[in-house]
């Protein structure tokens, strides 16, 4: 089993608000996070796809393929956008990075072949970093 990543990078905004909760509870919960008017982050994603190699080809999978899948699926809808307002895979949920890191992982699962979606990262900050693997 070989293990294959792809990174890409997009810039969104985003503000951390749970509609359930008062403003005084989303205040204590989320912070500045849930400034009204949103903030912004450079959001590193990584994803990694296993398989085995094959023997044709020599690769995994092509990352040229895997590339393509990524911008079209995830990078075109989120790049330069408000994660709260603009993504049709994020309505109803609120943008943490956690939360966005599933919903990306639910976008891809089905349009890899290949290998397997074996998971998918996602940095937020320089030391903030989530990841999921469909568990
Ligand atoms: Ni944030």
């Amino acid at each position: 089993m070989v293990y294959v990543t792809r990174r890409e990078t997009f810039a969104a905004s985003h503000r951390l608000y749970n509609p359930a909760f008062s403003n005084e509870k989303n205040e204590e919960v989320f912070d500045k996070c849930s400034n009204p008017n949103g903030h912004g982050h450079n959001y590193e994603l990584e994803v990694t796809v296993a398989g085995g190699v094959d023997p044709d080809t020599g690769y995994v999978i092509d990352l040229k393929e895997l590339k393509k899948i990524i911008r079209d699926a995830v990078i075109s809808q989120v790049d330069h956008k408000h994660l709260n307002h603009d993504v049709p895979f994020l309505k109803g949920v609120i943008p943490t990075a956690e939360n966005i890191a599933i919903q990306i992982w639910n976008v891809l699962r089905p349009r890899i072949s290949g290998g397997t979606l074996h998971s998918v990262r996602l940095r937020e900050t320089e030391n903030n970093v989530v990841e999921y693997r469909g568990e």
